[in-house]
């Protein structure tokens, strides 16, 4: 009687283990499956061949030549010619759709022309390190994007954190009065997505030059 009795709870306690077993196969399928995804996009190689110049010079002409871009099939843009020397302040104005997004994108060379050439100081981008041509060039995009570090690091921007050059980033942006104001002045943490920064705050923020 006592036997059996041990036996049976025995029984009993064997199956939480094997329940367990079942969600454990379970998530390590997630976790396949996620890493297979994962591994895809890091195994992608680039269309766009990198140049071998440096860009170490000052912009100071954009030239669009004959410019096309399509996207799969249609173009978003076609037979641009524009050239602006430096100290132009230039605003592509148009529909929602109209190119505005893909021309800059070209810009940086996050897609290449289908047909034309843009040149930079008279030189093909393609010749240029994308590493430099990205380094001399200030995006702000629409979506503003405040990594969870101090402030000083997201003026940084991945480089090295030099005060004096954080400070002048920050004065140029007309945004050091207020980061002087906080607790910990430049060393103050930013939460996710700037969480603890206002809207106007975030994109003044944003905008100080990453590259002086
Ligand atoms: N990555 C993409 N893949 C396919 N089509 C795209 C892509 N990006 C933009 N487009 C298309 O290209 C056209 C121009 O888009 P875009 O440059 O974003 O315009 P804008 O910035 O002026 O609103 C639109 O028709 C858009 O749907
Ligand atoms: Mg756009």
């Amino acid at each position: 009687m006592e036997s059996s009795r041990l036996f049976l709870t025995a029984v009993g306690l064997v199956f939480q283990p094997i329940r367990r077993l079942g969600s454990i196969y379970s998530k390590i399928q997630d976790a396949v499956a996620a890493s297979e995804r994962v591994f895809e996009i890091l195994d992608r190689t680039s269309k766009i061949i990198d140049g071998t110049k440096t860009l170490d010079e000052n912009i100071t002409k954009v030239e669009f030549k004959n410019v096309s871009l399509k996207y799969e099939q249609s173009y978003a843009l076609q037979n641009i010619n524009l050239t602006f020397n430096k100290g132009c302040n230039i605003a592509l104005v148009g529909d929602s759709g109209g190119g505005k997004s893909t021309f800059i994108n070209m810009l940086l060379r996050f897609y290449d022309t289908d047909a034309g050439s843009i040149f930079i100081n008279n030189q093909n981008i393609k010749d240029f390190t994308q590493e430099s041509l990205k380094h001399q060039i200030s995006l702000v995009s629409q979506r503003i994007y405040i990594f969870q570090d101090s402030l000083a690091s997201n003026v940084a921007y991945g480089q090295d954190i030099d005060e004096e050059k954080v400070k002048e980033a920050l004065k140029l942006a007309d945004a050091l009065d207020f980061v002087e104001d906080m607790d910990d002045g430049i060393h103050t943490m930013m939460e996710e997505f700037g969480a603890n920064l206002s809207g106007g705050t975030k994109t003044t923020h944003s905008h100080c030059p990453c590259n002086l």
